[in-house]
């Protein structure tokens, strides 16, 4: 019997322990709240208290039905602009607030990581700059940025060459054709060309792929891996019970295509070592995979880098030209006056400096991703304790407490199509207002902060070029889907049924 009481007093010391860290949390909690001005935030979105499960209903309804966006939307317009949701045991704050925003991605960037979201990419992308935090991503940053210098990401000869095998697939008869399909391959085939100085010539092959063909296979791993991610994300916690054969047989074939070049570029320095010592002079022309190489020999790291920034910018480049001509191809005064401009080239190929000094292209690549951003929603993940300054209170005008564990969520999209920030015509398609436009952290096509894209010169001279050729290539553009835009929504946002348009030659 002597027993009980001991169990009793260490009982009742671990449950005093642990009543007293509450204690101290709650008390360190409050004062932080009162110090920082904070109040409650009093929209909601779920209803069910403890799992949120109501929430989740709708969401899945709304991918189904392929109204994420617009839903929303709406909710932001119900609920206020900051509101808070619970995904099971996620507890989650949005915003579409731009001070928010820029607090949670710039200010106080160091009160944040990506979180959980990046279990599911790191089978795919390992810890390569796109799904590391911390150290390891300020590491990949400093290994990739110098890569793309202006006159490193402007190889102009390429997309031309590129570009010449796309053309080869529009009708000049006025036959429908889907040009998003088109991007997609033009895309990859620019992005591996640029990253791993071997092209997967996917427009080469357009409705005669050799199913044994490694770049085929190779693209078509991608795309599963890719998609795979999605489902990943879906069943979070429970995806290790999913039998995925097809998913990680996909993932090997990505790495081990992509190994090779990188044995390639490693040999091809042992070499220019060598070289170096006997007195030799270097290749000009510039290789991606190669000054990666200089700095790092970690066979391992290279890929992963490669493959993320494969990632990062081959869906994302495409979606934007898919989106912008869904718009221009049902309006043929904008075509007509991206003609005008482009006409000033005198129907030569342009220079970087030319691609950069035609504003109504600018204007209409900057409003297609005002209307439709490729990256959406983005969310971070709060590590310790910290503060948003907008959200609080009835009227959401004060600080809002950010509990450490809180998932806060951002929406581009929600942002970008603020009548109060952007006027009553937010929804429509308007190049125009860009002659005045000036917007800050209210317009986030690419991000900001120390994690802004490092692709978007790149991204922006693959879809100019792209536009100018084709506009110089042909003289009308007409959209043959009679239906309104309707979101595709997996990593990036393009449309779901594409861009059909028939094309009348210049
Ligand atoms: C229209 C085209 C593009 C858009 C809208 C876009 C958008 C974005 C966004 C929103 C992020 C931030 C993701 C996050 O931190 O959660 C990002 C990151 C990134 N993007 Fe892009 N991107 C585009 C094209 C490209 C291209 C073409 C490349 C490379 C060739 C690229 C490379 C990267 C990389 C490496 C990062 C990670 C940066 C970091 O975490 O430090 N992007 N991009
Ligand atoms: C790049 O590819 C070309 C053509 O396949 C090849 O001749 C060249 O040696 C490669 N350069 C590097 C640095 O890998
Ligand atoms: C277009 O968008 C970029 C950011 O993506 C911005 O820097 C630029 O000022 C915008 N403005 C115009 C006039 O195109
Ligand atoms: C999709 O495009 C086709 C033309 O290829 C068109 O007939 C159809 O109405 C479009 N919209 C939908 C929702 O299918």
């Amino acid at each position: 019997m002597a027993q009980s009481p001991l169990i009793f007093i260490l009982a009742g010391a671990f449950f005093s322990y642990i009543l007293y860290t509450r204690i101290t949390l709650y008390l360190a909690r409050r004062r932080f709240i009162k110090e920082n001005g904070c109040q409650p935030c009093l929209g909601r979105f779920h209803k069910d208290p403890i799992l949120g499960l109501d929430a989740l209903k709708t969401m899945n309804y709304n991918s189904k039905h392929h109204i994420v966006l617009q839903e929303n939307k709406k909710r932001f317009e119900r609920l206020g602009r900051t509101f808070h949701n619970r995904m099971v045991t996620m507890p989650i704050i949005a915003t579409c607030e731009p001070e928010n925003v820029k607090t949670i991605l710039s200010l106080k960037f160091k009160d944040y990581s990506f979180g959980n979201r990046q279990k599911a990419f790191t089978p795919l992308l390992g810890h390569g700059i796109f799904n590391a935090d911390g150290e390891r991503w300020s590491n990949s940053r400093h290994l990739l940025r110098p890569n793309f210098a202006r006159d490193q990401v402007a190889d102009l000869e390429a997309f031309e060459r590129h570009f010449k095998l796309m053309l080869k697939h529009l009708p000049r008869d006025g036959k429908t054709v889907d040009l998003q399909k088109l991007f997609f391959r033009f895309t990859i085939d620019s992005a591996t060309e640029f990253l791993f100085n071997h092209s997967t010539n996917s427009l080469r092959m357009v409705g005669q792929e050799d199913a044994n063909n490694e770049d085929v296979i190779f693209g078509k791993a991608f795309n599963f891996a890719q998609d795979d991610i999605g489902t990943r994300m879906r069943f979070g916690a429970l995806d290790r019970f999913r039998k995925n054969e097809k998913g990680q047989e996909a993932i090997r074939i990505c790495h081990e295509y992509i190994e090779k070049f990188v044995d390639d570029a490693l040999r091809f320095r042992k070499e220019l070592d060598h070289e170096k010592k006997a007195g030799s002079a270097e290749d000009e022309k510039y290789y991606f995979i190669q000054e990666v190489a200089k700095q790092t020999t970690d066979k391992k790291r290279i890929r992963d880098e490669l493959i993320n920034i494969l990632l990062a910018g081959r869906d994302t480049t495409a979606s934007l030209l898919s989106n912008m001509f869904f718009e221009i191809a049902r309006r043929p005064d904008i075509y007509a006056k991206l003609r005008d401009e482009v006409a000033t080239l005198g129907g030569r190929t342009p220079t970087y400096e030319e691609l950069r000094s035609l504003k109504y292209l600018k204007h209409c690549l900057n409003e297609s991703l005002r209307i439709h951003p490729v990256v959406p929603g983005n969310t971070r993940f709060a590590i310790r304790d910290t503060v948003l300054p907008l959200g609080g209170g009835p009227d959401g005008k004060h600080p809002l407490f950010v509990p450490k564990g809180t998932t806060v969520g951002y929406s581009p999209y929600v942002m970008h199509r603020r009548k109060d920030l952007y006027g009553p015509d937010a929804d429509e398609y308007k190049p125009e207002r860009w002659e005045t436009l000036r917007p800050g952290w209210e317009y986030l096509p690419f991000n900001g902060g120390p994690r802004i894209c490092l692709g978007q010169q790149y991204a922006l001279t693959e879809a100019s070029y792209v536009t100018v050729r084709l506009v110089q290539e042909f003289k009308e553009m007409e959209s043959r889907d009679p239906e309104p835009w309707i979101e595709s929504l997996t990593l990036t946002l393009c449309s779901l049924n594409g861009t059909k348009v028939g094309l009348t030659p210049a």
